[in-house]
């Protein structure tokens, strides 16, 4: 105690003899506002940048070092960071009676909620860089550690992270908030024989010492700060494009993603220049609980896309929409997320609609309309609003198809009154306006209106749209030709008429979903097998075909499917896939049994975000706590 009094006392002193800074404060940066889901006080000192100096110990599965920032300070007394299950060691600000020479200080923690903690270090007016020693815990939520067994080429460990929405703060003392940006660089000491990679400039080979080095020259939110380790190895596709993934999945991986360097050029031509260098994706193993996350320069995605055929790329379209709407372009709080999610799948069916036609484009839009229509039937009303309220809930809350559906539905709707030469124009102008800042949907809102729909002269229900549950009545859901073809065969299958091979053989994988989504609820024995010996469903590699007949196949009591959906549920943990089988299995009190049993043997397999999600569905858990 005596030892936090002197330090006290000396922080005070220096504050009384430094010199008053020469610039003028600012007091309230632009994009001023409320995150809930921070104990970070931006106006009043924030984060500009970050050193990260760190050691991956995957023996005691744990992250070691030192985060050291400068600061934007406003003439602030603390500064406050966002820590979930860290232990905070030491915490050093600069001198400025000693130039050069940092000065350790006391610093508490306030405990907030069950999503992390309030880190508080005092600082003085003139403080320009804070310097945080720490250790993460082996339950660190970013973090998953796997070991051989669970990665493709079964020969060494794998670590990754994952950022969004707040988890960056389990690995990172962090001010935690999608409205703060930051540049960083990065020192990285890993084990021998194994590569690391940053969403920053990514070496393309091992370091015999396993030293690297990151930089990330652009701003961006903390949710986008990302770290994967393992043996990994890099294949380059295109100019601008390459593909990370462990030796056994590599060539395929090159393969599948060909028209990665096409799909940024219509990008590009839809949303202005690219500005992260290059578009790469790192393939992770099957753990991974999302389809594909954004981490600028280096999308993180799921083996379960890599289908053989190209067929479900339309998710790398997503990710690298990002690196306009979400990256360069962010939300500013979690209540705004449609903001990045509406606008991403927009310009992913536009980036398809590219490469493809609009006959593959309007499949995707149906799909997602689907997707949003059982959300609608499932959620309560006041998560179907574009903009939400998360106070005192968990962010992942948000995370719903209304986000990405309704969003993006929207924004066709806009598109259609004003026609789109306009709203082309309007949406690179948005992105050149905006780039690398963080903005609420007000702001959004407000800018739409004075560039686009008040000189057109054009108006849009925005209160319905944005402010109100479920859809605007007058809305027109998209429809695609090819689905009603899939529709008329299954109906004429209904009337006793078998399904002639010419009418299926050039289905794609959007036609066979629709096919699944668009069968009876109840099916007998018989018609399961005939469906599954024409068309090998239970057998598919396609992970969405797999996906939507194991749903139909746990519905149905179809036995035979048994093996290969315990063995889907055990080696993969994208969540997406995951909750709605074991959704189906819960429905009866002997499919929870073996949903239970399954899900004991799979979930060191799983990832937080999904043992959270699955933990709470199964019972075994309660869900987030509400606060
Ligand atoms: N950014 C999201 C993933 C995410 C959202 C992680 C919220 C954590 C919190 C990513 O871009 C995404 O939307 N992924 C989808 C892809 C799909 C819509 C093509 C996924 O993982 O399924
Ligand atoms: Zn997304």
């Amino acid at each position: 105690m005596k030892k936090l009094i002197f330090v006290f006392l000396v922080l005070i002193s220096a504050c009384n003899t430094a010199e008053k800074p020469k610039e003028k404060p600012i007091i309230n940066h632009p994009n001023s506002h409320v995150d809930v889901q921070s104990a970070a006080l931006p106006d009043s000192a924030r984060i500009k940048h970050l050193s990260l100096n760190i050691n991956v110990d995957f023996e005691n599965q744990i992250i070691k070092g030192v985060a050291a920032y400068t600061i934007f300070n406003n003439h602030a007394h603390e500064i406050h960071f966002d820590i979930k299950d860290l232990s905070i060691k030491k915490v050093y600000i600069d001198n400025p009676d000693k130039k050069g020479k940092l000065k350790q200080v006391p610093f508490e923690i306030n405990e907030k909620n069950e999503y992390g903690d309030d880190l508080v270090i005092p600082i003085n007016p003139f403080t320009n860089t804070v310097h945080i020693v720490y250790v993460t815990s082996p339950k660190s939520r970013a973090l998953q550690w796997l070991s051989p067994e669970q990665t493709y080429d079964k020969k060494s460990p794998f670590l990754y992270t994952q950022g969004q929405a707040i988890l960056t703060r389990s690995w990172i003392p962090i001010q935690d908030s999608p409205g703060i940006r930051i540049t960083y660089d990065a020192s990285v000491h890993v084990p021998r024989n194994m590569l690391a990679l940053m969403s920053a400039e990514n070496p393309r080979i091992k370091d015999p010492f396993g030293d690297y080095t990151f930089k990330e020259t652009n701003a961006i939110p903390p949710y986008l700060i990302a770290l994967a380790v393992g043996d990994i190895k890099y294949e380059k596709i295109g100019k601008r494009t390459g593909v990370y993934a462990e030796s056994g999945l590599l060539i395929k991986s090159a393969k599948e993603f060909s028209e990665m360097g096409n799909m940024l050029t219509i990008a590009e031509d839809l949303c202005g220049p690219y500005e992260w260098g290059v578009y790469e994706v790192l393939v992770l193993p099957p753990s991974f609980p999302f389809g594909g996350m954004e981490n600028p320069r280096l999308t993180f995605s799921t083996p379960t896309i890599i289908a053989g055929d190209k067929s479900l790329t339309n998710l790398i379209a997503h990710e690298m929409a990002h690196s306009w709407s979400g990256n360069l372009v962010t939300n500013a709080t979690w209540d705004d997320f449609w903001l990045n999610e509406g606008v991403t799948v927009y310009i992913e069916q536009r980036i398809m609609e590219g490469l493809y036609g609009k006959d593959y484009m309007d499949m995707i839009a149906q799909i997602g309309f689907e997707d949003l229509e059982s959300s609608l039937n499932t959620l309560p009303p006041e998560d179907t609003r574009l903009k939400l309220n998360l106070t005192g809930r968990n962010p992942d809350d948000g995370m719903t198809d209304i986000a990405y559906e309704k969003g993006a539905a929207f924004l066709r709707v806009v598109e259609n009154k004003v026609g789109r030469d306009k709203f082309d124009s309007f949406l690179k102008k948005y992105f050149q306006d905006y780039k690398f800042k963080s903005l609420t949907t007000e702001d959004f809102l407000d800018y739409m209106n004075t560039q686009l729909l008040a000189p057109e002269g054009k108006t849009v229900d925005i209160e319905a749209w944005v402010y109100s549950p479920g859809l605007p009545k007058n809305y027109s859901p998209p429809v695609s030709s090819k689905f009603i073809v899939v529709e008329e065969t299954i109906g004429k299958w209904l009337n006793g008429q078998p399904i002639p091979s010419k009418t299926t053989d050039k289905w794609s994988t959007f036609e066979w979903v629709h096919f699944l989504r668009f069968l009876p609820k109840e099916l007998s024995l018989a018609q399961l097998t005939e469906l599954d010996t024409k068309f090998h469903f239970t057998q598919s590699t396609n992970s969405e075909i797999q996906g939507e007949w194991y749903i139909i196949a746990v519905h149905n009591d179809y036995r035979d499917a048994d093996p290969f959906v315990e063995s889907f549920l055990i080696h993969i943990g994208r969540r997406k896939f995951l909750e709605p089988i074991y959704g189906e299995m819960i429905k009866t009190p002997e499919g929870k049994e073996w949903a239970l049993r399954i899900y004991k043997q799979a979930k060191p397999n799983y990832h937080f975000v999904s043992v959270n999600t699955l933990d709470a569905m199964l019972g075994v858990r309660k869900s987030s706590i509400k606060l």
